[in-house]
């Protein structure tokens, strides 16, 4: 059997940041997301022809880590359709990966949604952002489109952890990202490793949860009035708060560079001249900035003028993840 799938990256507008129960990738708090057109992530998987998993990423056959991740996330699939067939995997982004964007959110929703079917599943959205949440938590967002919260959960056993999309958005909040993507040199501390430090070093941990349930009731309320302002100072509040959270680890986390902090004060200047805008940073030095379709053109061009950011990545706001027909096209390593 082989399926085909596509799923798209999402950002965080309040942030999940620290596990409930690392073994089950459960998330210690909701979080609420939008899910990014630009960045999509095409995954085909297919069975047999193996005695191992096989994984290629944008042509380039993995091994170590990487395929250890998918392998294990196979597991899970082999355990729900009782079959211990292995399977290649081959996956294409439209945008590096190397660059440390959400990958793994667009990654495992793709990786769900095919291997769920290759493996004869017949998985609902809910079941399949459950799955996903196991390969990465951010991913069980990336199974729906437009805005999505998840939830933490109570059962122990996470089957109550999953997202779902936010029905009462106002139609007026039409927003357009910015995606600038910093020129960086090393590999930030991973999100698992950051969030467990946070968690078990930081003073600020404790009050960086209780804030999030807050956040969570406002911007839900925000989105359904349509609220651009309100939401512009809970998604900066919350990014804020996270790397707050994580800076007061120990050792300290850091994963803003000098083009991550110039273009902050752009996005706050671009405000104070009247433009609607605001941005949020993940566990990286790449922020993406929100505004309106008319001043997508103006913010991505202030955010394109400093060299230490790579380039912008213009986005609407995207669609969940699916099937699809056609073959993937690998770009030649
Ligand atoms: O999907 P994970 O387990 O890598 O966690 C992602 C965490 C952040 O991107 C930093 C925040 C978020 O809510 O997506």
């Amino acid at each position: 059997m082989k399926a085909i799938a596509t799923a798209c990256a999402n950002i965080a507008l309040v942030k999940y940041w620290g596990k409930k129960d690392p073994s089950l990738n459960t998330p210690a708090r909701g979080s609420l997301s939008v899910t990014l057109e630009a960045l999509a992530t095409t995954t085909e998987v297919e069975l047999g022809g193996g005695a191992e998993d096989r994984l290629v990423l944008g042509g380039v056959e993995r091994i170590g880590r990487e395929l250890g991740r998918v392998n294990r996330f196979l597991d899970r699939v082999r355990s729900l359709a009782g079959s211990d067939a292995r399977a290649s995997v081959r996956s294409v982004t439209t945008f590096p990966i190397a660059a440390g964007l959400a990958s793994s959110a667009s990654g495992f929703a793709a990786l769900a949604v095919a291997a769920s079917r290759a493996f004869g599943l017949d998985l609902d959205p809910r079941a399949l952002s459950q799955l996903a949440r196991q390969g990465s938590g951010s991913a069980a967002r990336s199974i729906f489109g437009g805005f999505v919260r998840m939830h933490a959960g109570h059962l122990a056993d996470g089957s109550d952890a999953y997202a779902e999309p936010i029905q009462r958005v106002a139609p007026r909040l039409e927003l357009r990202a910015a995606i600038a993507v910093a020129r960086a040199k090393e590999k930030a501390v991973g999100s698992t490793e950051g969030m467990e430090r946070s968690r078990i070093t930081s003073p600020y941990h404790g009050a960086w949860l209780e804030l999030v349930d807050r956040d969570l009731a406002a911007a839900e309320a925000a989105l359904s009035a349509g609220d651009f302002d309100r939401l512009a100072e809970i998604a900066e509040g919350s990014c804020l708060a996270m790397h707050a959270d994580a800076m007061a680890a120990r050792p300290g986390i850091v994963y803003f560079n000098a083009a991550t902090c110039w273009a902050i004060e752009r996005v706050r200047a671009l405000r104070q001249q009247g433009v609607p805008v605001f941005f949020t940073i993940d566990a990286g030095p790449h922020l993406v900035a929100f505004t309106t379709p008319s001043e997508l053109a103006r913010v991505r061009d202030a955010l394109g003028a400093y060299e230490g950011i790579e380039r912008v990545i213009s986005s609407k706001v995207g669609p969940g993840a699916s099937l699809v027909d056609a073959p993937i096209e690998e770009e030649r390593p």
